[in-house]
């Protein structure tokens, strides 16, 4: 059993089966449901795990409370990764309270038909439930990453129980390790990153709280170098470029745009490029370039015209780049087309919707593979996005 602090236990579990998280995001060493309880007069479960893991779940809380009966569950979000074994609590511990905010017990009822009239302690803004010597405050966090998440802060111990923000891919650990930023980068951009200035809010809430412990959803508890953390949830959620960079970000039909971006790449170190990261969007995970577009402060995308428009790939990068909010940083465009390139008018076009980009003055047209006068031009465009 792991505990958090004398009284806080981790209850929760591994998935180490599930090929898409979210059925969209790879997984390389799965996901964990985290659950925790508080164990005092009164025992409080902190969320419940996806109904996949019920049973090895259920098993955690059973050797947790003894003999002991909670008498709450508190429901920070409603995703069923949190809430799919509900139900089962209730089952097992008929008399338990439901403790959530309006926004739970209407989501609460849109996914079940259980009766919960009589069940509930419903919380606003501020809100405070007593369990003897561990007082918990409930903190609204709406769009982090749904409208009725709240966070929980245990006055008693420092811990804030955050939801998903500060998750992360991969399996628990009882504290994070070096690598937190990878996978806590490609969670936060891909699931929680269109919403910056509601976590923006959510971290000016809790910053005068002198936080000990972060227990998120999802990953590791992190209960040393909070700074380090926040500071990472504060760049990210601000939209501000982490590192400086180019991502080159490419789709290809037949490989001659493919070479001209690896190409390109190296012309870019040449031209004295901090960091270069040349993706391939058909076959990388897309998740993956989505989180280096937002981590680099410069972005070149290269795709071939199809259908007088631009290679579907590409069109769907840009998708998830407009849905995600990606704003203010310079970008490069290196289209190709053999007979009426058009694939850079249309990224350009969908380019212009979002806020504070700087297109590099130079587009690059290859007309079916790379020539001296094309060669040239991205020369050009490696100086300008150097410059
Ligand atoms: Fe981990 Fe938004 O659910």
């Amino acid at each position: 059993m792991i505990n958090i602090t004398d009284s806080i236990r981790y209850i929760g579990v591994d998935d180490k089966t599930l090929d898409l998280f979210e059925s969209q995001y790879i997984l390389e060493e799965g996901i964990s449901y985290n659950s925790y309880l508080i164990l005092d007069e009164k025992i409080a479960v902190m969320d419940t795990v996806d109904e996949r893991m019920t049973a090895q779940w259920e098993e955690n809380l059973k050797a947790a409370l003894g003999d002991r009966t909670p008498d709450y569950v508190v429901i920070s979000h409603m995703e069923p990764d949190h809430s799919g074994s509900l139900l089962r609590l209730m089952e097992l511990f008929p008399d338990i309270k439901l403790v959530g905010n309006a926004k739970t017990f209407q989501f609460f009822g849109q996914f079940f038909d259980t009766d919960i009239t009589g069940k509930t302690v419903v919380v606003a803004e501020g809100g405070e439930l007593n369990l003897g010597a561990h007082t918990l405050k409930f903190m609204m966090a709406p769009m982090v990453h749904w409208p009725e998440v709240m966070v929980t802060f245990d006055m008693k111990d420092k811990v804030l129980f955050s939801a998903d923000a500060f998750g992360k891919f991969g399996a628990f650990a009882d504290n994070a390790k070096d690598d937190w930023a990878c996978e806590a980068r490609r969670y936060y951009f891909n699931i929680v990153g269109k919403y910056g200035n509601p976590v923006q809010t959510l971290l000016k809430k809790v910053s005068a709280l002198g936080v000990t412990t972060i227990c998120p959803l999802h990953g590791p508890v992190l209960s040393s170098e909070l700074e380090y953390y926040i500071g990472k949830y504060d760049t990210w959620s601000s939209y501000k470029p982490e590192d400086k960079g180019v991502l080159v970000a490419y789709a290809s039909i037949h490989g001659n745009t493919a070479k001209a971006a690896e190409e390109f790449g190296k012309l870019l170190e040449a031209a004295g490029a901090e960091k270069v990261v040349v993706s391939d969007l058909v076959r990388d995970d897309m998740a993956e370039v989505i989180e280096d577009a937002f981590r680099y402060d410069r972005m070149v995308l290269a795709a071939p015209s199809y259908d007088a428009g631009v290679f579907p790939a590409m069109q769907d990068f840009l998708a998830h780049l407009k849905s995600k909010t990606y704003q203010n940083r310079k970008v490069g465009i290196i289209e190709n087309g053999s007979w009426a390139p058009s694939a850079a008018r249309v990224m350009k076009a969908e380019l212009e919707t979002m806020k504070g980009i700087t297109l590099a003055p130079t587009t690059v047209t290859i007309k079916s593979s790379l020539k001296e006068d094309s060669r040239k031009a991205l020369e050009q465009l490696a100086k300008e996005m150097c410059e």
